[in-house]
This record gives structure tokens, sequence and C-alpha cells, in this order.
């Protein structure tokens, strides 16, 4: 393959959705015990939205995808690939949400299938695109990181409720002759041995669904916090400075930083540990809390929507979660 034909990936488009209903931490209060300053505090949480019984991750994703769609100027029929990464798909174990969702924009007939790397599933997802794109397979991969958490928090447990909310976001990833359009490098990693620090332990093979799961709530999130946030802090940094290291480019001339959206705390540290000024980093968590892996392409689009976000500026993606996983990417935003 001569260097004028060889294809690379590049972040063409995004968008985002969230359902408009809010929780706020006021709303909490009266659900369980806990204050609007201890969120705040700890988190930096102020309001989380919450898509109504009848609405589905399928449903919130494909709000996102048509956003993307439209703005990378291709139609539904152009997507040869459709990802959806997601731990609260529509139906647990099939079909794949990437299948329903396909069906729901009338995208037929390409292959399409979820990714389960929970808050990290995004930048998976990413380097899965980039690998496709790359290899020749694909040229336009519909790529989505879509969540209904509210389906597996417990509403009573004020250590995990007041931290998660829904929403989708969605990117198209496309293949470019330019290299300066290229999604520059990925990382993406995990450990098993963590797998208890942020799990949902039924239903599946383990604790199919039986009376028993129900009566002890064994189908909702389970969350060792505190071990998890330091564990995060140390990951993340450590994460960031390999990339950055291992493509010879200095923190300073990162445009946007945009680490997954857990906690406000967690993003200070990081933020703080790298020397990035505050208007590098994008900061959500306040309005959507925790949406696992929607909470990327979600800030990309918050930033795509205020104007802050560019043709050519530098982003640096950095997350953690559920596996545990994390993974971070360089890439230029290459969409209009
Ligand atoms: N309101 C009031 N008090 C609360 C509370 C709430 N919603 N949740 C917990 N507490 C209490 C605890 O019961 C504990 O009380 P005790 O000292 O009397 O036992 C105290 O607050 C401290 O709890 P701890 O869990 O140590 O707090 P923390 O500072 O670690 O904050 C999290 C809790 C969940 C906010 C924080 O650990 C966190 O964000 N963890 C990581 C989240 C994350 O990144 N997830 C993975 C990536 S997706």
């Amino acid at each position: 393959m001569s260097s004028s034909q060889r294809k690379y990936a590049s972040m063409r488009s995004i968008g985002a959705y969230v359902p408009p209903r809010i929780l706020s931490n006021a709303d909490l209060e009266k659900m369980v015990d806990t204050s609007d300053e201890w969120i705040l505090k700890r988190t930096g949480i102020s309001e989380r939205h919450i898509a109504d019984d009848d609405v589905a991750t399928s449903d919130l994703a494909v709000e996102a995808a048509r956003d993307a769609i439209a703005r990378a100027e291709l139609e539904t029929g152009d997507i040869d690939l459709v990802l959806c990464a997601t731990v609260t798909p529509d139906y647990f174990n099939m079909p794949a949400t990437a299948c329903i969702i396909s069906d729901k924009l009338g995208i037929r007939n390409v292959q399409a299938f979820d990714i389960s790397a929970a808050c990290s599933g995004f930048v998976y997802g990413l380097s899965i695109a980039k690998a496709f794109i790359e290899s020749g397979m694909k040229r336009n991969v519909l790529l989505i990181g879509a969540e209904k958490f509210s389906s597996i928090v417990d509403y009573t447990d004020r250590s995990t409720c007041i931290l998660f909310g829904d929403g989708a976001g969605a990117a198209v990833i496309a293949a470019t002759e330019d290299s300066g359009e290229r999604i520059i490098d990925i990382h993406a990693s995990a450990d098993g041995s963590y797998a208890d620090f942020l799990m949902t332990p039924a239903p599946g093979s383990v604790n199919p669904c039986s009376q028993k799961v129900l009566e002890e709530g064994l189908q909702y999130v389970k969350m060792k916090g505190n071990e998890t946030f330091k564990l995060a802090v140390k990951t993340l940094t450590k994460d960031v400075r390999e990339i950055l290291e291992h493509n010879g480019i200095q923190a300073e001339e990162i445009d946007h930083f945009i680490p997954h959206q857990a906690n406000y705390r967690i993003i200070k540290a990081v933020g703080d540990a790298l020397k990035m000024r505050e208007d590098q980093i994008v900061l959500t968590v306040q309005k959507y809390g925790n949406t696992s892996a929607a909470s990327i392409p979600m800030a990309i689009n918050d930033i795509y929507e205020e104007g802050r976000l560019r043709y050519g500026d530098l982003m640096l993606l950095d997350t953690f979660g559920g596996g545990l996983t994390w993974a971070s990417a360089l890439l230029p935003f290459a969409g209009k």
C-alpha cells in the first residue's frame, strides 16, 4: 500500500442526548439520608438526568447518533459498522443494543455489536473503530456510548444513587487520507483482579435471575467507592503521562483534556498532577453525574455545542471504570 493510499481513522463528528427529567441533589435529600452539601463537596455533582420508565438505552443512543451522522454530513446508508458501548443494554443477553439502534435508525445489513468495558467503553470502542478503518475493512463507523444507568441503581443506597445519570453520546469515526486528522494513539488496558470494586452481581451465569437475586438486590450496581477513588487517581495520572510521553507531547499542548466524569475530586487530582490549566479541563460532572460509557462523548459534545471545539483541536481522553478497565486517547477533532 503506498503512503498516498494509506487510510487513517479520524473523529469526523460528535452528538449527544440527555433525557429531559432532572434528578437534583435536593430531590435525593428526600429519598436517602444525604445532603446537597455532602454530594457537592465529595463529588462536585449538582444534578443528573434520568430517563423515563418507557425509554430504553437505545432510544437515548438513537437521538445522539442522528446528530452525529448529520454533522458528519453522511446518510445512514453510509455507515458500515455500528458499535455501542454500554453496561445497561436494552436486554442483558441478546440482542445487542447496537442491533436495536441500527434498526431504529434504518441502518440495514451492517455489522453491529456492543462493547462491555463500563466507563471505558467509548475509548475502547474508539480503538476498535480505528483498527477496522486502518485495516481497510470499514470506512464510516458509528460509535456510541449510551447508558440508562438508572436502571441498575438502587435508589435506597446513598453511596451509589447520588453518582450516576443517564445519557448518550455518539461519534462518526471515518477514514481519511489526511494524516493530520488521524487518531494519534490509544492506550487501553484492564485488570480483572479488581472486578469486585465495581460490579452488578446479577443477572448473569454466576447469578441467573431468581427470587434470591431480587431479595438481595444483586441486580444493582455495587461499588467499593473509596478504594476505586484512590486507584482511579493513580491509574488515570499514570496513563496520561504514558500516552503523552510515548507521543512526545507536552501537557500544555493539549487543547481539551476530557477525563471520564465520575467525580470532580478525581478530575482535579489528575489535572493538578499533570499541571493542566483550568481552561484545558472539560467538566460536565456537575450537571450530568457519572454517565459511564456516555460520559466522554457527552463531554466532547458539550464543548462542541459551546463553540469551544474546533477542527484540529488536540483532545486527550482519559477514562477508568468497572472491570477494572482504563484507557486514554490522543486525537485531533476532525469535524466541522
Ligand atoms: N451522603 C452522606 N454521607 C454519605 C453518602 C451520601 N450520599 N455516601 C456515603 N456517605 C458516608 C459514608 O457512610 C461514610 O460514613 P462513615 O464515615 O460514618 O462510615 C462517609 O460518608 C465517608 O464515606 P466514603 O465512601 O469513604 O466517602 P468518599 O469520600 O470516598 O466518597 C464517593 C464516596 C463514592 C463519592 C467516592 O468514593 C467516589 O467518588 N469514588 C469513586 C467513584 C468512581 O470513580 N467510580 C468508578 C469510575 S466509574
